[in-house]
């Protein structure tokens, strides 16, 4: 395995893998802080493709000035050990200029599903993460890229972008890993203490009602919204940012819901942490979300 940290390096080291060893390249990218969650992206990577890169970079233009980009965890040498355990071809770990060189003046903004959910609460969110995957795919060029679930709305941001700026790569999203207690994994969930990880199973709790009304007939999205809300309600150390039951593919509001799939994703503080986490319904050939045991 080698770590690269030169934007040029990589490009012809994935220049040369492609054309002259002929081999496809899938990348998974990241901020580092890996889980169990980015290695079962990096698993199927490994299964699919010939030649597996992983990029490791704390984006600073997804972040919005007062969140975490300082104290966002950061911890090379252990996601390098983790990697380098799932055969891992490259680590593209760059320094800021190799990304954002001096006098960097171009972004890219996927209109209509980048304003609403996470967008409205973070704004200039997906601008960031539209630039940096954009500009990871220019200097990968990879055949396959590969997204978790978790990140509901990105992966459709992802998707767009890909398609609209005429990208070569296939998307492949991956179902969201829990812990048995329901928390999606995160790299913010090293914020929580014990306390608030606790707490923070409420957002998976909620979901599973929202889920269960659904199953149970309800179909009016307000009531299932409520039920969300007030799942979240009952837990102290919580304070829902949003709820949102809206068409999976399209991100539009849904008042009734009918065969689509719906997306319902929520945005929780807990203490001073703020999680997100998403269940599909309805969707037909859909993956189930995958639990790990922890210690
Ligand atoms: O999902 C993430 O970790 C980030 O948003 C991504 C896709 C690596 C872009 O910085």
């Amino acid at each position: 395995m080698e770590i690269i940290n030169r934007r040029q390096r990589m490009s012809s080291v994935a220049r040369k893998v492609r054309r002259e060893e002929d081999k496809t390249i899938g990348l998974v990218p990241t901020m580092g802080a890996l889980h169990e969650g980015h290695l079962s992206l990096v698993r199927e990577a490994r299964r699919m493709c010939d030649v597996v890169v992983v990029s490791v970079f704390v984006n600073p233009t997804q972040f919005g000035p007062n969140e975490d980009f300082q104290h966002y965890p950061r911890d090379l040498t252990k996601d390098t050990a983790l990697l380098t355990e799932l055969n891992v071809d490259y680590i593209f770990a760059p320094a800021m200029e190799e990304i954002y060189p001096k006098g960097f003046a171009t972004y890219v903004k996927v209109e209509g599903i980048s304003d609403q959910l996470e967008g409205a609460s973070r704004p200039g969110h997906f601008r960031g993460v539209a630039t940096v995957v954009t500009i990871l795919f220019n200097i990968v060029r990879p055949d396959f890229a590969f997204f978790g679930q978790k990140d509901a709305q990105q992966t459709l941001i992802v998707k767009r972008l890909t398609r609209d700026l005429a990208f070569d790569t296939e998307i492949v999203i991956l179902p969201t890993v829990r812990e048995e207690s329901g928390l999606a994994l995160s790299s913010r969930n090293a914020y929580l203490d014990e306390d608030e990880r606790r707490a923070a199973t409420v957002l998976y709790r909620a979901l599973r009602t929202a889920k269960e009304a659904y199953k149970n007939g309800e179909r009016n999205s307000t009531r299932i919204a409520d039920w969300v809300r007030s799942t979240v309600e009952t837990e102290p150390r919580a304070r829902l940012d949003y709820v949102s039951v809206t068409d999976a593919d399209t991100l539009e509001k849904l008042e009734k819901l009918d065969d689509r799939p719906v997306l319902i994703a929520l945005a929780v503080h807990v203490g001073k942490t703020r999680l997100i986490d998403n269940v599909v319904l309805n969707r037909a050939k859909q993956k189930e979300d995958v639990t790990v045991k922890t210690s």
